[in-house]
């Protein structure tokens, strides 16, 4: 397991959180990929009688603990599902809101997450993202592109089918110009089309408040992850959420099609 080094939270990390980095290594099973459905920020809010727009902004203080958890104990890959191409049906003011909380959070986030080797990339559909966000994450992924931590990946725009779409589309032009043969065409080939081309497929899919779906998310990526459902809404999803999904993880077997005396 690659370990990393020079993060300054890795540093100040709780006693609590060091039993639990030698408990996963010992066990030798931590995720290497860990992708989150993060779900339920509007349920969160409207039970406290507040506008959903609340809900969101919590849901961005659990990804800022849940990517700090992650970086300390060590996962190589977290991909958060920020903003699905369906949800650009939302009501706008929903949609700037969401937009608008990214763009801060961004700017305000981006040094601390550099100090700390994290890795900013996204997946989806760039181009479709407004200026101010487009011009951030470009920032991002530019400051970031050699860090050797945390690869943090945001959906952003993102749905499975709309990357398989693009996929087949680039695939079949470069059948038309005689630069990829159809019998070539295997997943690793395939795979190489997706936005997601940079990323393993993930180990484990956690997903919050309890719905038991899959939202488009990963279609592709995820054939052999491993599912964890918590029915927490994601501003209530933290890192003891997280080392639980984690242990859940860890007491799975992953047969890949096989039976259990073939592993
Ligand atoms: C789902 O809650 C959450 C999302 C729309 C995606 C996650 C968004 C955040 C964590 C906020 C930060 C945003 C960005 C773009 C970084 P929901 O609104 O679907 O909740 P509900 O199912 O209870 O209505």
């Amino acid at each position: 397991m690659e370990i990393n080094n020079i993060s300054i939270w890795n540093s100040t990390i709780s006693n609590e959180e060091k039993i639990l980095k030698e408990k996963f290594s010992e066990i030798g099973n931590l995720p290497k990929h860990i992708a989150i459905i993060m779900d339920g920020n509007g349920r969160w809010a409207i039970n406290r009688n507040l506008d959903r727009s609340y809900g969101h902004k919590e849901g961005i203080e659990s990804i800022k603990k849940i990517v700090k958890a992650a970086s300390n104990i060590g996962i190589n890959y977290l991909t958060l599902y920020a903003f699905s191409i369906e949800n650009w049906n939302r009501p706008k003011e929903e949609v700037d809101i969401l937009m608008n909380l990214l763009v801060i959070h961004l700017n305000k986030e981006l040094d601390q997450l550099h100090r700390n080797n994290v890795k900013i990339t996204t997946i989806g559909n760039f181009s479709s993202l407004p200026a101010t966000a487009q011009e951030i994450l470009n920032e991002s992924i530019e400051m970031t592109k050699h860090n050797n931590g945390l690869n943090l990946t945001f959906a952003l725009s993102y749905s499975g089918r709309w990357d398989i779409i693009q996929a087949v589309k680039k695939i079949a032009n470069e059948i038309k110009l005689e630069t990829l043969e159809i019998n070539d065409i295997d997943v690793d080939i395939f795979s190489q089309y997706l936005t997601t081309r940079n990323l393993p497929d993930p180990d484990l899919l956690i997903r919050t408040s309890g719905e038991m779906r899959i939202s488009n998310y990963l279609l592709w990526e995820i054939a052999y992850s491993e599912m964890y459902i918590t029915d927490t809404f994601w501003p209530d999803f933290n890192r003891n959420e997280l080392y639980k999904a984690i242990e859940s993880f860890n007491s799975r077997e992953r047969r890949f099609g096989k039976i259990s005396e073939q592993l």
